[in-house]
This record gives structure tokens, C-alpha cells and sequence, in this order.
């Protein structure tokens, strides 16, 4: 053998436990088998080999097989047969069983690694199905929940506090906050949150959570903070950010109801391409959040369905099935990806990893309008298209005092603006209408109604869909539903502008 160029490690077994001690022990690259041994025989070899590993090559090299044992032996699965008056062709059969070894094995590879990406794929394709609609939803829900909350307002304004119609509209008020919650959890799982992103540095954001996380996961549950020298500086929605924590931290307490250990890391890692394509992120320097607990674990049937909205392994009326998918729509929203590693009855670590930021961190307040601040009559123009929303936004500006045009259409807005010869002070307008879009309308008053201020609304607020002249200033959008007391204070803000 050596003579053709091999490098020779033998090792010899004449006897059935010292062949399976052999192939449990080493990884061989090719088997040699005499066809009958002391007890067993090169087909018991071969059913023993190949109970272990499909593609180590077994040649059988006999001086006697007749040809009925040889074909025998092809067909349970032997490679070839030498005889041992003809060992030329022993080295050559070799080379060439080792050759197609390698080849099987990286068909079997390549094969393994297209699975996973169909796999991958098809699951992306999924979500992104599930996402459109659950945005869908959530926008029709908005305009909805715009009335609802804005007229139960009304009422408990108007109704005096010993009736019990007082507190019949509160409960109607409570039952649309809480629908407003359910609507925000799907915005962000369709990646539709209007963000207010910011440079932080998630070991102070965690480090800040530290006694709210310990009061929630009660005293059974032993927990820990590990992290990377501070700052780890990523760009995001500070909000969203705590929404991570508080679901991962949540559902790995639901996970050890008799108590574990919870774990929190912030640490960089630097993301390679393979791993960046899992993940369906750019290669590159991330900082990871690991929540990993000592919970009962997710079997691998459960755990391809985790992220998907309302799939809930929980009692009814004890979860939503909202909480992870508000973490992927988040992570995915902020340039992240998100995977999890579960052992049943072990325990789950899952990790999510953000973009390194690369600026310092700034610590800039949010400019807030100054409460209190006197409230000016003044001249608003509205178009939206739903009737309800119309309605309750009219009512609502013009009890604090303003002067209102309403409109159903941009088209109309436009007309009446025209028309106007008193400045408009603010004009405030749904983003997407049939016709003009209220942007639209924006652009063309320029002109004349210089100083004129805008408010976008909209209940649907993917940034792909908004256009770029309504994100770039996050200050001039109002999301749907909104209360009252925001939607003043909205109108205050941008009116102080002028
Ligand atoms: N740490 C964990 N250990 C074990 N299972 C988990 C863990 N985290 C999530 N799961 C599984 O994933 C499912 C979905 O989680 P998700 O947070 O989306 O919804 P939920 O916790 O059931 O309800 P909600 O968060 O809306 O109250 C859970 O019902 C549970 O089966
Ligand atoms: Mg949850």
C-alpha cells in the first residue's frame, strides 16, 4: 500500500469484538476484509461497519471467494473485491473507493446544507406572510380603536362621576387600551413601530433593569449578569429594547415554575458570513443579549413555531403568544437576528444579536413641549379619510380651543387651502389616502402657507411604506390609536414650532 503513495496506520482485528473495538474506537478511512475470519465473516463485518458509518469503503481481499460469495458481498453493500493472488489491483481499488467515499461525503454535506436553507427559507417566507397580515390587522384595528378610545373619552368627560354610565364608558376606555396594546404587539412584529432610535449601551440599559428583572422572577429563581466591559453601544428604540428583555425574562421565568437559574450576558461577537447568513444578517461586529435559563426547554416540533404570532404553549388566558414575536419584529427592525438553543428539561438560551454601534453614546432628551404651556387658537386643517377618525379628531381639536377644517381627501384639503386666504397654522392628515397622500398635500401648501406646520397620522407605519419626508422627522407622526391628551400635546408641540 504504501508503495502508492499511502500513509499506512493499520490496525488488525481477527476476531468480531476486536473488529467492533476497532471501529468504535478509530475513524478509518477504508476497510480491508478477509471473507471468512475465526467466527465471523466479511458480510457480519460489513453489517457491523455499516451500522456505525455508511461511507468508509470495505474491500473484501479473500484467496478463496467463489463468485455466488463475491456478488453476495456486493450486494450487502462491500465496494470490491481483491484476490490475493492479484494484489496489484488492491492499491488502485483504494485510491479509487477513497476517491467516491469523498465525493458521497460531500454530496451528503451539500445536500444537508440545502435542506437547512429551504428550511430557513420557507420559514422566512412564513413569517413574512404572517407579518403582512397581522400589520394588516393591526392598521384596520387602529382606526377603529382611534374612535373608540377618542368617543368613550368624550362620554366619561361629559358624564357626571356617580353615574353608572360614567363607569360603563371607563370599562369601554380600559377594553380599548388593552386592544391598543394587543395592535402595538402586532405593529411590531410586522416591523411597523415608528422607532425613536438612540445610541445605548445595553450593559447600562441591562444593569438599569437589574431590580425590576429580580422582582418579576421571584426568589426561586437565582439570577446573574454577565457582561463585557461597558460601553456596548447599539443603535435603537430604547423602549423596544426593554420589550426584548422583559419578554425573554418573562418566558424563561414561565419556564422553571420550581425555580433555576436565569442568566443574562451582554458580550461583542463578531458575526461571520456562514453564521451571518443563518441569521439573515450582514457579517460584521455585533452585541449579543443571551437570556439563557434552566427551564424545562422546547422540544424541536414547538421551537419552529415559537416566533410566530398567538402560538402559545400556555393555558388559555395566561399567554398571548405575542411575546416573541414582538422580539423578532423588534431585533429584525433594528438590523439584528435572533436564534435559540433549547435542551428538553435542560434549559434555553436564547441570543440576540444587535449591530455594534459605532457611535459615542449621546444622551440627548427627548425635547419634550412644555406642559402647561398656553394654548393658542389656531388654524387647523384635517384630512383623513375614515368618518369616524374625522369626527373625533374634529371634536377633539376643537375643545381645546382651535379653529377647524375638516376634510375627507387630500384632493379637498388642497382645494380648501387654496381657496383660504387666512394662514393655516397646522395641517394635519392621514399619510395614506386614496388620491393625495397627505405628505402629498404637505408639498404642495408649501407655497402658500410657508409657515405652516405638519401632523401625519397613520395606523399602518411600516418605514418602507412611509414615505421618507414622514420618517425623517419623527416628531411631525402621531401612530394610531392615540389618545386625546397625546394627540394635544402633539398639536402643541408642533404648533410652538411656528
Ligand atoms: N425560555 C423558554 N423556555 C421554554 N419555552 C419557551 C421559552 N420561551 C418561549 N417558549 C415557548 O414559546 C412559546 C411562545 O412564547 P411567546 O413569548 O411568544 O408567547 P407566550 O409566552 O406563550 O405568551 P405571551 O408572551 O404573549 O404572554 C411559549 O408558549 C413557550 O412554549
Ligand atoms: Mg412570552
Amino acid at each position: 500500500m504504501a508503495r502508492h503513495g499511502f500513509q499506512v496506520n493499520p490496525r488488525v482485528a481477527e476476531t468480531r469484538a476486536e473488529f467492533l473495538a476497532a471501529i468504535q474506537e478509530g475513524t478509518w478511512d477504508v476497510v480491508l476484509s478477509d471473507d471468512s475470519m475465526k467466527g465471523f465473516s466479511s458480510t457480519d463485518a460489513l453489517r457491523m461497519l455499516r451500522d456505525r458509518d455508511a461511507d468508509i469503503p470495505f474491500i473484501i481481499v479473500s484467496g478463496t471467494i467463489g463468485e455466488d460469495a463475491a456478488v453476495e458481498a456486493m450486494r450487502a453493500g462491500a465496494h470490491d473485491y481483491v484476490l490475493k493472488h492479484n494484489l496489484r489491483r488492491l492499491g488502485p481499488a483504494v485510491e479509487r473507493e477513497l476517491r467516491e467515499a469523498a465525493n458521497r461525503r460531500m454530496q451528503r454535506s451539500t445536500h444537508a446544507a440545502l435542506q437547512a436553507s429551504e428550511h430557513r427559507l420557507r420559514h422566512a417566507q412564513r413569517m413574512e406572510a404572517v407579518g403582512r397580515l397581522a400589520g394588516g390587522i393591526a392598521h384596520d384595528f387602529n382606526n377603529l380603536l382611534t374612535v373608540i378610545l377618542g368617543f368613550s373619552e368624550f362620554l366619561i368627560e361629559e358624564l357626571p362621576e356617580n353615574e353608572p354610565t360614567h363607569r360603563d364608558a371607563s370599562e369601554i376606555r380600559m377594553a380599548a387600551q388593552r386592544a391598543t396594546r394587543l395592535t402595538k404587539q402586532l405593529l411590531a412584529f410586522s416591523r411597523q413601530q415608528v422607532l425613536e432610535r438612540r445610541v445605548i449601551d445595553l450593559v447600562a440599559a441591562v444593569s438599569e433593569m437589574q431590580p425590576m428583572i429580580e422582582r418579576l422572577i421571584g426568589e426561586d429563581v437565582q439570577f446573574t449578569f454577565n457582561h463585557a466591559e461597558p460601553p456596548q453601544l447599539v443603535l435603537m428604540d430604547p423602549g423596544q429594547f426593554e420589550q426584548v428583555v422583559m419578554n425573554l425574562v418573562i418566558n424563561a421565568r414561565d419556564a422553571m415554575p420550581g425555580g433555576g437559574r436565569l442568566t443574562v450576558f451582554v458580550d461583542r461577537t463578531r458575526i461571520d458570513s456562514n453564521h451571518a447568513a443563518e441569521l439573515e444578517i450582514k457579517p460584521g461586529q455585533y452585541v449579543t443579549l443571551a437570556v439563557s435559563d434552566s427551564g424545562e426547554g422546547i422540544d424541536e416540533d414547538t421551537i419552529d413555531h415559537i416566533f410566530e404570532p398567538f402560538f402559545t404553549t400556555k393555558a388559555p388566558g395566561s399567554g398571548t403568544g405575542l411575546g416573541l414575536s414582538t422580539v423578532f419584529g423588534i431585533v429584525h427592525q433594528s438590523g439584528g437576528g435572533i436564534e435559540v438553543h433549547s435542551v428538553v428539561k435542560q434549559g434555553t438560551t436564547f441570543r440576540v444579536y444587535f449591530p455594534l454601534s459605532g457611535a459615542v453614546a449621546a444622551d440627548h432628551e427627548k425635547e419634550s413641549p412644555q406642559a402647561g404651556a398656553r394654548e393658542r387658537a389656531s388654524t387647523i386643517l384635517l384630512a383623513e379619510d375614515e368618518q369616524g377618525v374625522r369626527a373625533f379628531l374634529e371634536m377633539a381639536l376643537k375643545r381645546a380651543g382651535h379653529r377647524v377644517i375638516a376634510t375627507p381627501s387630500g384632493t379637498e384639503a388642497l382645494a380648501v387651502a387654496e381657496r383660504s386666504s387666512d394662514p393655516i397654522d397646522l395641517l394635519i392628515a392621514d399619510v395614506v389616502m386614496p388620491g393625495l397622500s397627505g405628505p402629498d398635500v404637505a408639498d404642495r401648501l408649501k407655497q402658500r402657507h410657508p409657515t405652516m406646520q405638519t401632523l401625519f397620522l397613520s395606523g399602518y407605519s411600516s418605514h418602507s411604506a412611509l414615505p421618507e419626508r414622514v420618517t425623517a422627522d419623527p416628531g411631525a407622526f402621531l401612530q394610531k390609536p392615540f389618545t386625546v391628551e397625546a394627540l394635544l400635546a402633539k398639536v402643541r408641540e408642533r404648533l410652538s414650532r411656528s
